[in-house]
């Protein structure tokens, strides 16, 4: 695949096409010395937007450095092809205020909107996973590219930052733009129909992107990124019938279309009655998660299915590693997922294990720019 461009309005890896796999990697910063953070994130950008291009992380290259000295790239993504990367950052709440702590000298600039996740019904969430002062996704048509690109970002950050968690996924479970397929996620269904597309820029501008009135200044152009991994009870979901499957989701199984409907796009009619009940149900899925009950409310979703292995008691460990962008949170997910976390009958065979949320700035604008530089 062709590069996707790095530099731009916006950050790259939100409104651009969905790539085939994930690596997302959460950093806790561990200098508190303010200049040392910058600094950093000016390396980063610049490895960056080298390793987008389909280019080494540093200009030394796997092997054409200092002899005496460790590479200034790790080598395994040699030529191999840019295969769409995209490396979009975003800041956790915790990089503004740990405890209390102003560590950077930033704590005034923390957006409203940038607040830790309730605890939402059924939540078992664990923090050992979840949270971060730093959030790198890290997109790719090869796990390969990705895998390299957020160890090169890892590899010059040593003694600045430390991994916290971090998450492969495969399988897009979203398309973000109508020239997309809609992929099926792990339960076997469509999964991105209804999603915010590229292609509606007057909804991303609704829905997705930070105004430049919404505050703060730096946050313009940027987007809030909710990121849930979510695990699926799969043999229980594989032991249950087909109309149950559907009527969970309120979409058929195979088209994906509404059951209201016969194809993929129809809209779902949410007074349509056969027999007298409601065709598609009152905690059906695609009801409850629907902008009509939200009033108006859309997110981009951008997740990733995942397989860690399996569990001492034989089970798959599988499930979604649910990605989500938004201009206002408290308008978004947290309604949506409020509703669910109530209601939704997909909770028999999921569960919330771990929780983030990240601002993400506007894009870097060349080669002068670097990740957050408005914020500093
Ligand atoms: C729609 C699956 C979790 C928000 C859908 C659809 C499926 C699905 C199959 C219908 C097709 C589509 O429009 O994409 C799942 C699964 C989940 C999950 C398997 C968990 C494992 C969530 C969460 C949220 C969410 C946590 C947000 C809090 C939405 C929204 C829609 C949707 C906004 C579109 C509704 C519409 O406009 O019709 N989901 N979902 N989903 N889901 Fe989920």
């Amino acid at each position: 695949a062709n590069p996707v461009r790095f530099y731009g309005k916006h950050q790259s890896g939100i409104a651009t096409p969905a790539q085939d796999r994930l690596h997302f990697t959460a950093f806790d910063v561990i200098t508190s010395d303010r200049d040392e953070l910058i600094g950093l994130l000016k390396d980063w950008t610049e490895a960056a937007a080298r390793m987008c291009d389909g280019d080494f992380a540093g200009p030394g290259g796997a092997v054409g450095g200092n002899y005496d000295s460790p590479p200034q790239d790790t080598g395994e993504a040699q030529g191999l092809p840019a295969s769409g990367l995209t490396v979009t950052v975003g800041f956790g709440p915790s990089l503004f205020d740990k405890d209390g702590e102003d560590r950077f000298g930033i704590g005034d600039r923390r957006p409203e909107l940038l607040e830790e996740l309730p605890l939402f019904r059924r939540d078992d969430i664990d923090p050992k996973i979840s949270g971060g002062d730093i959030c790198v996704q890290a997109c790719a048509n090869d796990p390969q590219v990705a895998v390299h690109a957020v160890r090169n970002l890892a590899r010059i950050g040593f003694g600045k930052v430390s991994i916290r968690w971090s998450q492969l996924g495969f399988g897009r479970t979203a398309s973000t733009s109508s020239t997309q397929s809609t992929p099926r996620n792990l339960m076997g269904f469509k999964d991105g129909t209804a999603n915010l597309k590229a292609e509606e820029t007057k909804e991303l501008k609704k829905h997705l992107w930070v105004g430049a009135k919404d505050g703060p200044e730096w946050m313009a152009g940027g987007s809030y990124l909710v990121t849930r991994k979510i695990r699926m009870q799969v043999e229980t979901w594989d032991r249950t019938s087909l109309s149950e499957q559907e009527t969970i989701f309120g979409r058929d199984k195979s088209e994906g279309a509404p059951l209201t409907g016969s194809k993929e796009f129809d809209e779902p009619d949410f007074k349509a009655k056969a027999d007298d009940e409601l065709v598609i149900g009152t905690v059906a899925h695609v009801r409850l998660a629907h902008p009509s009950q939200h009033g108006g409310a859309r997110m981009l979703r951008r997740g990733y299915s995942f397989v860690d292995g399996s569990d001492e008691l034989g089970h798959l460990d599988a499930g979604l590693f649910f990605i989500a962008y938004q201009r206002d949170p408290s308008k978004a997910f947290i309604p949506v997922q409020k509703a669910l976390a109530d209601n939704d009958v997909l909770n028999e065979y999921i569960k919330h294990v771990s929780s983030g949320i990240f601002a993400c700035p506007a894009g870097v604008e060349g080669p002068e720019d670097y990740w957050g530089r408005a914020l500093f």
